[in-house]
């Protein structure tokens, strides 16, 4: 469909594209419906987040307030997580490529798209959109823990060079930071950014295969990211995740 909204997207990539560090983060005239879908979608997802967000995450919606009624924008957003962690938000025009994604995190960069989901299909998105970056990513870069892991996965694709390992290393991110399931008083709870920014995926987390967590298995187990994920890894605490990832991240 070559529509309104496709045009519409199209300049906002074009923004992201021609935007160079150090400018003002370029701001979007999101429309009334989109405001209307924001507010519509974040809100049930608030309502799922109470039930099955871990506290890590609940804690930091604390500190990193986002708007209710409208889209906010990333030059809003960017600043409260640089007074909390050091990060800062970059304009993103689509799908970066992953070594430029995994690596702006070692300087403190999170790339961000600033699209919004098409109105029609207001709980699902093909890829990521501003939704999915603010209410997944940016919320969990304002807690200090997450933080520093981001950092570690930026600082190792800097590093790494073989494509094994950049493959391990997409492949550990996506179950971890993306998709991940930690366990608090025994019961799944989600800490990753596409979890969390997703409704089919919250609601459906009861049904799905829930496996202990295992670096070696993460590494060979097949994803498709266009779909609910049929298998997740559980770590037994914030603590277990961080000296796993760690000895992960170091030995790569
Ligand atoms: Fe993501």
């Amino acid at each position: 469909m070559n529509d309104e909204y496709e045009q519409e997207k199209a300049r906002r990539q074009r923004q992201a594209r021609e935007w160079r560090p150090g400018e003002p983060l370029p701001t979007i005239a999101y429309t009334p419906e989109e405001d209307a879908l924001w507010e519509t979608v974040t809100a049930k997802l608030r309502s799922l987040h109470e039930g099955v967000a871990c506290a890590h995450y609940r804690r930091a919606c604390e500190s990193v307030v986002l708007e209710r009624e409208r889209v906010p924008q990333l030059a809003e957003v960017s600043p409260v997580l640089t007074a909390l962690t050091g990060f800062h938000l970059r304009p993103a025009e689509g799908t970066v490529p992953v070594e430029r994604f995994l690596g702006a995190f070692e300087e403190d960069g999170f790339y961000a798209t600033q699209y919004l989901r098409r109105p029609e299909s207001p709980y699902h998105s093909p890829e990521p959109d501003v939704l999915h970056e603010l209410v997944g990513h940016a919320v969990m870069l304002g807690d200090p823990v997450f933080a520093d892991l981001y950092r570690r996965f930026g600082q190792t694709a800097k590093r790494v060079s073989s494509p094994d390992a950049l493959r391990a290393l997409i492949q550990v991110f996506w179950f971890t930071l993306e998709v991940g399931v930690v366990l608090e008083g025994g019961r799944p709870r989600v800490y990753g950014a596409a979890l969390l920014s997703s409704v089919a995926e919250m609601e459906s987390l009861s049904q799905v295969d829930l496996r202990p967590f295992d670096i070696a298995e993460i590494v060979s187990q097949n994803f498709d990211d266009m779909h609910c994920m049929p298998v997740l890894f559980a770590v037994e605490s914030v603590d277990h995740l961080v000296t796993e990832l760690n000895r992960f991240l170091t030995r790569l």
